[in-house]
Parts: structure tokens; C-alpha cells; sequence
């Protein structure tokens, strides 16, 4: 977790790493600091977020032009001014910041107590301050080198000394950094969009490699001290994409960028004839023809994409898929095998558990293949497939165009796959290919009914409990609506099958619990009607989400928020809209941080 940012060129540190700090926000804001080198190095921390620190940097403002900064998520310590980063070695010569854990952290501060080091703060990163403080001898790389040879774990690392000026030294062991090329300056950065204002062009440092950062550019090489050479890669994204436009929050933009990123995850992929063209998925149609299995691993809401994943390709194809939460299936000792399939599904390709399940899926001799949005992550570099999901930049920390991403490209997916070993219902594989082409204007027509959306979030806000139920795919994107509540709304909430109410849950609702329930799939209707009349017969208040011809559920609902008719297969992407503007409307109501929800980050690169 954390964002970490570095500048080393002609003009002033302090308002590029400011500036890089708040759009890398979205990491961790539970406190900000940066470090600037003039002649000598000069830090400022606050806790908080980092419009604290820019406050601090007016009234205390900092010179030079070099200089490193941080965002924090906290893991050891509290979030506080002294446990912000930069730390510094106890002479404020050398000074870092860091992303991610020391997982060996207690057993080198005891030493480094024992042999005399005094701490001031509550973290890991503190020690690694010292660890190349001791190490220095006159190169600040062989001495970043020493400390990274202690310290095991999962981090980015970024270190600057006053006796090297014009130089940091940065290391990545599994937490991502890419450095920023610009004319007579170069940035460090935990991802593109925090610099991508400034520059085009980026090195991305991969795992195990150290880099050597001055205003002429950047020289990597292996923490072991072999050269590398890496082309840089030109980014084409509009900067335009990772701003609001207009919105009063980053997630209402990103929920109204849905249409747009349909279209753009089928761009160019799907044929009228339902064939399906994925660039960077490189499998054969004989590994297609002779797949057995398919697992779907991710954490989250991505996780929630993969239960409608697995649906498809059980419907779509007849063939074996379930869907495991990654920090499960680590540890489970998956029956993978050679010749499954195992999907990796993570907006950001860096969650940490999600790595650590594909990894073990790759070494169980499976192939990996990675749903992501971000190109360069460290998912999309270790897998044997990517399909990217060219949804854009996501900034909330409550992810919905991301979501949307993934639903599409698991169609894709299926269709390609069914290609070389047939579909196992061609007539739904037709209704899919059309549904999917329909979808866009569909989205946007749904988009409009924002307004009665809102209306119904007045009849939660001000709720303690309530629930989501569904069957069938209606389940799945029940969960995925109970969790965006959850997250924005502080509200506390849970989804369940709509059948399963009845085995205990169903003492819990009262005329003070509403319940929102996803009716689309046809052969489940009256199944969940029966549900929704147990509620009702207890008195709680119904919000259905129902296609727009659903003449029936009027009776039954006391409100029916509508959705474009799709196949019932494809139900879940019209069906999961009214359930994230509902979960930005309640949070709205109820005056939250909605793209920052409390407790939260975007990105959770820990175990
Ligand atoms: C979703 O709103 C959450 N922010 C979270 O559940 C997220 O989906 C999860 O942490 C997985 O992230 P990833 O897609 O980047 O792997």
C-alpha cells in the first residue's frame, strides 16, 4: 500500500511531489510527508491527507529541486505526523521513503537496537533508513543494495542522501515504481497517471531491479548489480481521463464512463459471427479443445466479477469453473493442475493475494491467464494470457467501471474459448453476441434514470442493516451491491441467495430493515418473489431492481428501480448499475468521503 513519488530536474521538488502525492491518493491518505535536498535535506509530514500538507508546506515552505514524497496506508504504527514518511537515519543524511512491509522488521530493529540505534517512530521503514546509513561507504546504490539484502518482504523502496545530490536510488521488490522520462527531469512514481501530466514516456522497474535516478534519466540494473536494458514505453492515455470532467466524485464519473468502456473492451474484438479476436491471450484452440477445468482467482470486487464469470462459462461453454477469493485459495492447496485454466481477475494487477494465487497456479503447472486494467502490472507481466480490460485509469476507491470491465471481458473470454470447442447453446451464444453489441446504449439509457435512483437511496440512508438478495446470477450482483454499500456508505449490509433468507436470516428483518432485490433471471422468478413475500410479510420495505417490461413486480416491490431487458446471461451488467449510483447516493446523503472511503485503499499490494 502507499504511494511514493521522486523528482529529481531544474525546477522546485516540493509542488511536482505534492502534486504526484494527490493523485496517487487513491494508495493510502492516512498521512503525507515529502523530503527536499538543497544543500541539506529538509522534510514536512502531516497526518492526514495531503491537502494537510501542502497546507503545511505554505506557511513552511521547502527549496530545492530533488526530492521524494509518500502517501501512507499504515501498517506498523498509527497513522500520526511521526510515523508519515520520509524517515531518516538519526543524522537526517539519508532519507526514504517505502511501499509495502519488512516482514523480518522486529528482528532488525532488535539488532539495530542492540548495536546502539535509537528509533522515532512506530515503522518498518524507519530501519531501513538506518540500514543504509550503516551500509554507506561512498555509493548510495551499493548501500541501498545492503539494506534491501536485509530486509525481506514485499516493497517499493526510495532512498536520497545529501552525499549524493542530484541522485536517488530506488529499488522494487514486488511493489510497483515506474520511473517518468521528461526533458532535463525525471520522476519516480508508484503508477503512470501520478505523472502522467508531466511525461509520456516510462520505464517500468521490474521486480528485483534497483534504478539509478538523475535529471538526465535513469539507469536500472538487478538488486545483484547486472545492467539492464529497457525500452522506454510511450503511454497514450488522454491525461483528461484521470480527472473528474465535471463530476462531483470520481466514482458518479467512473460510473458514468460505463457506456465508453463497454465499448471500448469490445472494441475491435468481437465479429458479428460471434468470433472472437484477443490480443495478448496466445493460447491455442488445442488448449482450448483440451481444457478440463477453469478457476477464477481475485479478491473483492473483482471476486464478485468472477462469480458471474464462472456462470458464463458454465453456461456458455458446460465447462467446470468455480471461483475461489485468492487469499483462500493460496493456502487451500488447490486440486489445480496441468492443463487448467486459472483466471487471474485485478483492476490494479498488484493486489497482493491475488499475485500470490496465480503464482501458485503457475507453479502447479496450470496456465495463467490475467484480467486487469493496467498494462505493465505485475499480474499482466507474469501471466501466459492477458486481456486487458481497457476501462481507463479508476481513481475511487470503490471500483465500478472496473467491475463492468471484467464482465465483458469474461464473455469475450468464453466466446473465444467456445470458438475452437463449441458453444454448448449456440442459440444463447447468438442472444449474447447481440446483447453484448446492444449493451453501450443500453448503459446509457440506464444512466438517465439517475434521478429515481437517488430518490430511492433517501429510503437507506438513514437504515442500520440491509440486506441484498438474488438468485443465480441476481446473487452475484446482489454481493457486489452489498459491498459497494459497505464501503461508501458505512452502512452495514450483507447479500445472500434469496433462498436461504428463510434458514435464519429472515428473524433479522423488521419494518426497519430493507431489502434490495435483483429479480432478472426468468427460471429463478417466482423463486425469488416467494422471497421478497417473506419480507414483505414481516414488514420490511422492498427495492427491487427489475428489467423495465417487468410488468409483475410492481405488486410485490415497494420500489423498482428498471434496467434495459438483456439476455438473462448478460442481466448482471444492466442489473449492477442501479446498485452502485444507489451506494453513491446513500454515501452522498449520509455526507462521506465517497472516492476515500475510511479504512480503504484502492490498491492492497499487502498480505
Ligand atoms: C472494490 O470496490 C474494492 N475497492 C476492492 O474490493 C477491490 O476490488 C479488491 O481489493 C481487488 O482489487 P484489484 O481488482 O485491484 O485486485
Amino acid at each position: 500500500m502507499c504511494g511514493i513519488m521522486g523528482y529529481v530536474g531544474p525546477g522546485q521538488a516540493a509542488p511536482v511531489l505534492l502534486d504526484g502525492l494527490q493523485r496517487l491518493e487513491y494508495r493510502g491518505y492516512d498521512s503525507a510527508g515529502i523530503a527536499v535536498l538543497d544543500r541539506e535535506i529538509d522534510v514536512r509530514k502531516a497526518e492526514g491527507k495531503v491537502e494537510r500538507l501542502i497546507d503545511l508546506t505554505k506557511t513552511s515552505p521547502l527549496n530545492g529541486s530533488v526530492g521524494i514524497g509518500h502517501t501512507r496506508w499504515a501498517t506498523h504504527g498509527a497513522p500520526s505526523d511521526l510515523n508519515a514518511h520520509p524517515h531518516s537515519d538519526p543524522s537526517g543524511a539519508f532519507v526514504v521513503v517505502h511501499n509495502g512491509i519488512i516482514e523480518n522488521f522486529y528482528e532488525l530493529r532488535d539488532r539495530l537496537t542492540e548495536d546502539g540505534h535509537e528509533f522515532t517512530s512506530e515503522t518498518d521503514t524507519e530501519i531501513l533508513a538506518h540500514l543504509v546509513a550503516e551500509a554507506y561507504r561512498g555509493d548510495l546504490a551499493a548501500a541501498v543494495r545492503s539494506a534491501v539484502a536485509q530486509a525481506e518482504g514485499a516493497y517499493a523502496l526510495v532512498v536520497m542522501t545529501v552525499h549524493e545530490p542530484g541522485k536517488i536510488v530506488a529499488v522494487r521488490r514486488i511493489s510497483p515504481l515506474v520511473v517518468g522520462l521528461g526533458v532535463g527531469e525525471t520522476f519516480l512514481a508508484s503508477d503512470i497517471p501520478a505523472v502522467l501530466h508531466r511525461t509520456r514516456d516510462f520505464l517500468i522497474i521490474e521486480d528485483g531491479e534497483l534504478v539509478i535516478v538523475d535529471e538526465s534519466g535513469a539507469t536500472i540494473e538487478t538488486i545483484e548489480g547486472e545492467a539492464v536494458d529497457r525500452e522506454p514505453l510511450h503511454v497514450d492515455w488522454d491525461s483528461e481521463m484521470a480527472e473528474k470532467g465535471g463530476y462531483e466524485h470520481f466514482m458518479l464519473k467512473e460510473i458514468h464512463e460505463q457506456p465508453a468502456v463497454v465499448t471500448e473492451t469490445l472494441a475491435g474484438r468481437l465479429e458479428e459471427d460471434g468470433s472472437a479476436w484477443l490480443d495478448h491471450v496466445d493460447f491455442d484452440d488445442d488448449f482450448a479443445r483440451n481444457l478440463n477445468r477453469v478457476w477464477i482467482t481475485a479478491c473483492g470486487t473483482a471476486y464478485n466479477a468472477g462469480m458471474v464469470g464462472a456462470e458464463i462459462f458454465r453456461r456458455l461453454l458446460r465447462l467446470p469453473t468455480s471461483v475461489e477469493y485468492a487469499h483462500e485459495m493460496r493456502y487451500a492447496d488447490p486440486l489445480v493442475s496441468e492443463g487448467d485454466l486459472v483466471i487471474a481477475i485485478s483492476q490494479s494487477g498488484e493486489t497482493a493475494d491475488t499475485l500470490a494465487a496465480a503464482r501458485l497456479a503457475k507453479e502447479r503447472g496450470a496456465r495463467l491467464l490475467a484480467i486487469t486494467n493496467v498494462v505493465g502490472s505485475t499480474l499482466s507481466r507474469e501471466a501466459d494470457d492477458v486481456l486487458y480490460t481497457r476501462a481507463g485509469p479508476e481513481i475511487a476507491v470503490a471500483s465500478t467501471k472496473a467491475y463492468m470491465a471484467m464482465l465483458i471481458g469474461q464473455y469475450l473470454l468464453a466466446l473465444r474459448i467456445g470458438a475452437a470447442r463449441g458453444l454448448a447453446d449456440s442459440d444463447l451464444a447468438d442472444r449474447v453476441i447481440h446483447g453484448l453489441h446492444a449493451l453501450p446504449g443500453d448503459l446509457e439509457r440506464l444512466m438517465q434514470s439517475e434521478a429515481a435512483i437517488a430518490d430511492a437511496a433517501k429510503r437507506l440512508a438513514h437504515a442500520e442493516d440491509v440486506y441484498f438478495i438474488g438468485r443465480g446470477l441476481d446473487y452475484a450482483v446482489a454481493v457486489e451491491g452489498s459491498l459497494k454499500l459497505k464501503e461508501i456508505s458505512y452502512l452495514h449490509s450483507e447479500a445472500m441467495p434469496a433462498g436461504e433468507l428463510k434458514h435464519g436470516t429472515l428473524a433479522l428483518i423488521t419494518e426497519d430493515v430493507p431489502v434490495v432485490v435483483v429479480i432478472t433471471q426468468e427460471a429463478l422468478y417466482d423463486k425469488t418473489v416467494s422471497a421478497i413475500q417473506e419480507v414483505k410479510a414481516r414488514g420490511g420495505e422492498v427495492i427491487a431492481v427489475a428489467y423495465e417490461d417487468d410488468d409483475r413486480i410492481g405488486r410485490f416491490a415497494d420500489v423498482v428501480l428498471r434496467v434495459p431487458r438483456t439476455d438473462d446471461l448478460l442481466g448482471p451488467v444492466n442489473a449492477v448499475v442501479p446498485l452502485q449510483l444507489l451506494a453513491y447516493h446513500v454515501a452522498k446523503i449520509r455526507g462521506n468521503d465517497i472516492d476515500q472511503p475510511r479504512n480503504l485503499a484502492k490498491s492492497v499490494t499487502v498480505e
